[in-house]
């Protein structure tokens, strides 16, 4: 028998729902990897490899798991990442979303890719609920700068251009699985009659920009006052790159693992910026954001330690809408929640900046 929706202790409980309930073809598509996934287990298993050195004696009576990102207050120092396609998880797609974020006060990435147009997701918009706009770059520059002077306009408050995207990965279980249904008004992709045989990803995605290149970031900023980030860095070199074209910040990612396989998981990859940042004194000069394999608050609170701003969640979320509707994407953040102020009282910080780099231990990473 299917498990009721109490019976979901953790987002994990939520995955393993998803995947009895979910049509194939949505689940090939959501759960999908490129080429053998090896990245995307990594992902959630590098955290694995780092363990906590808990103060003791801290009066944790009182626990505040709220903080910043990009000058927005929320409550907790997660964000709902941009996902594609939300209508193939569940009819009203990105807007449970919206939903969810709104009663718990975290932010919405809204995706490029949506299945409800940018405008239902905005209008979804609750109280003075903020949302960003992911960007994937359209090779015609005036659809691009449409898009993004809509969103802005519409009150975005964060410009993050994907840019580990050039091509789109292949994710064998998703071309597997003959993709018909879209659900999608993909608005931008300025062709329609695209080709199915090749995977949900791959049919929608061909408008992307694969020339964009480090030459094309001052012009967002002459489009934009919004803040800019480049979701999907990877590597130390280009996050110094990044501070020095003046962007406001990174997403240190590989996509949820569904671009290059065996790319590092951007946790590890976190622990080698960081410190390079310091060093520089530069690490108030960006927010450095992580996603990929987040499911456990014990995840988001090792990001933290390791200088994190906040850390991006994408396929938990969408398999709690899919399983379970509004209702699953509420308890999933709550029990996040719930996690959260246990793990930091048990760690001994009754604050978000209180978290810091001596609180973990990284010498199961590669790097430390
Ligand atoms: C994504 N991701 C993504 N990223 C992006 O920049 N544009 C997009 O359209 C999508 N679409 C998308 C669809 C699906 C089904 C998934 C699972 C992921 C990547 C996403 O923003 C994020 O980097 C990862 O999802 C984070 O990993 P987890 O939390 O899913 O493990």
């Amino acid at each position: 028998r299917m498990p009721i929706l109490e019976q979901c202790y953790n987002l994990l409980d939520f995955e393993s729902v998803a995947r009895r309930v979910m049509k194939k073809t949505a689940w090939a598509y959501y759960s999908s990897g490129a080429d053998d996934e090896i990245t995307m287990r990594e992902n959630h298993s590098a955290y694995h490899k780092i363990w906590f050195r808990p103060r003791i004696l801290e009066d944790v009576e009182h626990i505040d798991t709220s903080t910043t990102m990009l000058g927005t207050r929320v409550s907790m120092p997660f964000y709902v990442t941009a996902t594609a396609l939300g209508k193939l998880g569940n009819p009203e797609g990105e807007v449970v979303l919206t939903r969810g974020a709104h009663k718990h006060n975290v932010i919405q990435m809204i995706p490029t890719l949506a299945s409800c147009s940018f405008d239902e997701i905005v209008d979804a918009r609750q109280d003075d609920q903020v949302q960003w706009l992911q960007l994937y770059v359209n090779k015609n520059r005036d659809i691009t700068k449409r898009i993004v002077e809509h969103a802005e306009k519409r009150g975005c408050k964060g410009l993050f251009i994907t840019v580990d995207a050039p091509q789109l990965g292949r994710r064998e279980k998703d071309m597997r699985s003959k993709f018909d249904d879209v659900g999608s008004n993909v608005q931008n992709s300025g062709k329609d009659n695209v080709d199915r045989s090749q995977g949900a990803a791959r049919a929608i995605s061909s408008f992307i920009d694969p020339s964009l290149s480090w030459k094309d970031i001052p012009w967002f900023k002459t489009i934009t006052k919004m803040p800019i980030i480049l979701k999907g860095v990877q590597r130390v070199e280009d996050v110094l790159r990044a501070v020095e074209v003046g962007v406001d910040g990174v997403v240190l990612s590989n996509h949820g693992g569904r671009q290059l396989d065996f790319a590092r998981s951007g946790i590890e990859v976190l622990a080698e910026v960081m410190p390079v940042l310091r060093e520089r004194g530069w690490e108030n000069k960006l927010e450095v954001f992580v996603d990929g394999g987040v499911r456990r608050a014990t995840d988001i609170i090792k990001a933290l330690c390791l200088g994190a701003k906040g850390v991006g969640i994408g396929r938990p979320f969408l398999y709690a809408m899919s399983a379970y509707g509004l209702p699953g994407v509420d308890r999933a953040m709550q029990l996040l929640k719930d996690e959260m102020e246990m793990n930091m009282r048990l760690i001994g910080a009754s604050t978000i900046d209180q978290l810091n780099p001596s609180m973990v231990d990284t010498r199961g990473l590669a790097t430390h």
